[in-house]
């Protein structure tokens, strides 16, 4: 069995990662070995029932990270900035999976997303690839929605604003998203007890709890997210877009192997990127130009076909708030598309509505994925 080196499987990803890798008994194709940053020479876990045998490694240990076929990190990316250099200029030649950004625009690899790139990732294999990269997101989440119709080419244009998760933030920003909710219910509660208390006094001191220093609000950068939002993911790049929103571009036309975003037959994909307070469920309203008149029966069953897990919800309000919704969607695997109806700009515009774990489909299960490619 290939040995495979585990790193950053304690952190959120890789705990939702080794709780997937256990459902579907991936550990019984491999031979894990765990690393961890901090507690070198502690027990190793037990996942899958299957113990290394042995204590944690030191992850920063290059010569113990040689002896791998293949490395799955969820580390982050400074550790990959740090660690990967060194392994290859040591002469490793193993698979290394990541779920961090550090790598992903990198000529050599290849963002995984098999259900909608396994063509890109079947020819890197053929050509001696061994960097694969999990994708961003959001960026992941409306491929898996909107794949069908990327692989008819039925696409001119995208732009995608999105209503994005606490999670997508961090751990830290998910305790902090709830503190918040319980922080403006506190301060309000003596008033909401009594019915015959007025509305805009309710209204008043909930602006005034949000608002105040003692807001819990550090992880957001002080800025607060429940009962409000925030226009900003990431740091600023080129053109006024954020750092997440020049992804949707990049990456996307990356995962598809289409020329670079921005470049000759290149996909414009754009939009804005919002911070919502949906706790791991990242959403985006589409707006899609598509190249002809598709009747709409067409466009559904193009992208009901296009993967086991989109799901096209009627564009009917009832179906709408019961299924297409982060409260309903959360911690499963279905990515459900709906809203679908052609614009008031022309037929060949479309309105679409996505919605998916970003834990899920957004992180951990494209890399597990890709680590039963390469071991079956
Ligand atoms: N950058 C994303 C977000 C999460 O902030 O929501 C990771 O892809």
């Amino acid at each position: 069995k290939p040995v495979v080196g585990l790193v950053g499987w304690r952190g959120m990803v890789g705990s939702v990662l080794m709780q997937r890798m256990q459902e579907e008994k991936d550990f019984a194709h491999i031979e894990p070995v765990y690393f961890s940053t901090s507690n070198a020479g502690g027990d190793a876990p037990t996942f899958g029932g299957i113990s290394s045998g042995e204590k944690l490694q030191d992850a920063s240990n290059i010569d113990a990270l040689k002896k791998m076929d293949i490395i799955l990190t969820c580390q982050g990316g400074d550790y990959t900035k740090e660690v990967y250099p060194k392994l290859r200029a040591a002469g490793w030649n193993g698979h290394w999976i990541d779920a961090a950004s550090a790598l992903r625009m990198a000529d050599d690899a290849v963002i995984v997303l098999d259900p909608v790139n396994r063509s890109v990732i079947d020819s890197a294999l053929a050509k001696g690839g061994k960097n694969w990269i999990g994708g961003n997101c959001t960026v992941s989440l409306m491929l898996m929605g909107l794949g069908g119709l990327f692989e008819h080419k039925l696409i001119d244009w995208v732009s995608s604003m999105t209503y994005q998760a606490a999670s997508g933030a961090g751990a830290q920003n998910m305790r902090e998203l709830i503190a918040q909710m319980g922080t403006i219910h506190a301060s309000v509660a003596d008033l909401l007890d009594d019915p015959k208390s007025a509305i805009l006094e309710i209204d008043r001191k909930v602006a005034e709890t949000i608002r105040s220093d003692a807001f819990p609000k550090k992880n957001f950068r002080n800025t607060p997210l429940a009962g409000s939002l925030i226009p900003w993911i990431d740091v600023p790049v080129e053109h006024g877009q954020s750092k997440e929103e020049w992804k949707g571009g990049a990456e996307c036309n990356k995962i598809l192997g289409n020329p670079a975003f921005r470049s000759a037959g290149s996909i414009p994909i754009d939009g804005l990127c919002v911070r919502i307070g949906a706790m791991r469920c990242h959403s985006q309203a589409l707006t899609i130009k598509l190249k002809k008149d598709v009747p709409l029966d067409e466009v559904n069953d193009i992208l009901a076909k296009a993967n086991d897990w989109v799901k096209v919800v009627p564009n009917d309000r009832e179906i709408s708030e019961r299924d297409l919704t982060p409260a309903a969607v959360t911690g499963t695997l279905t990515v459900p598309v709906g809203r679908l109806h052609k614009m008031a700009m022309g037929d060949d515009y479309l309105a679409a509505f996505t919605c998916g774990d970003q834990l899920l489909w957004g992180a951990a299960e494209p890399l597990r994925r890709m680590l039963r490619i390469l071991v079956e």
